[in-house]
């Protein structure tokens, strides 16, 4: 069995929330490099099958390999491509797109939202983990219709990572500054006394007291916390 990181674990977890509301079916990897997580979710039967995709050759023989050697060589494909080019998706798909910039999300899912109808959209499920730009990510998928069927919090070497589940509505709304930086589930989990999203805030606070002298969004969220929280 192939032991995830934590950061890799709380994406598997959403995967498997999202194939449990779905039921059995595709897990789509998107940039899967070493595959790991395409192999853990075949090991757990959270998958009946894997396609990995990869826009490098390297990583993409890692993955080929990594699914060999587990034995699922017969359940599962490596595609070297941009994104989910290429790629029709079914319904009952669940995509992960981990590990990346926000940006690059941003981009492969929206060329996603060009390439197949909203009817198939609404019947997929996306988990995304952004490394970088996470508030430009919700603030995406809010614009786009997307709802947040989950957003977990999790910590890997001293960093924090923010995973969400989205599905698909295909009604656009504002998040509004303070939602896309300190997410739209994320303030009730610290309501409710998440003491791992309580100390992520802690870490974002100090974050954003810095980057709100540049950044007038930031600004504006960290003034409504201020409010909220009465600090
Ligand atoms: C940092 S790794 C993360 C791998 C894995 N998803 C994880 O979370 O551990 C990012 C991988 O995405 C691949 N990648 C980057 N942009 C991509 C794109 N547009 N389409 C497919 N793969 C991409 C890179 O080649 C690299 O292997």
């Amino acid at each position: 069995m192939i032991r995830l990181s934590s950061r890799l674990s709380a994406v598997f977890d959403q995967v498997r929330a999202a194939r449990t509301e779905l039921g059995p079916g595709r897990v789509i990897d998107v940039g899967s490099d070493h595959g790991f997580l395409a192999v853990s979710c075949l090991e757990n039967d959270i998958a009946t099958d894997a396609v990995c995709t990869e826009i490098h050759n390297g990583p993409a023989e890692h993955s080929k390999e990594a699914l060999r050697e587990a034995g699922f060589e017969d359940r599962s494909q490596v595609i070297v491509t941009d994104g989910l080019n290429g790629i029709s998706l079914k319904a009952g798909d669940v995509i992960v797109i981990a590990g990346m910039g926000g940006l690059n999300i941003i981009d492969i899912i929206s060329r996603c939202l060009e390439n197949e109808s909203p009817e198939l959209i609404r019947q997929v499920r996306f988990v995304v983990q952004p490394q970088k730009s996470v508030n430009l990510v919700r603030k995406f998928f809010a614009e786009k219709g997307f709802v947040f069927d989950d957003e977990s919090v999790c910590t890997d070497r001293e960093f924090f990572y923010n995973i969400m589940r989205m599905s698909f509505s295909g009604t656009s709304y504002e998040l509004g500054a303070y939602k896309e930086c300190y997410g739209v589930l994320l303030p009730a989990k610290e309501k409710n006394g998440d003491a791992l999203v309580k100390a992520y805030y802690t870490h974002l606070d100090e974050v954003f007291e810095i980057r709100s002298r540049s950044d007038l969004v930031v600004r504006e969220a960290l003034n409504e916390r201020m409010k909220h929280e009465d600090k």
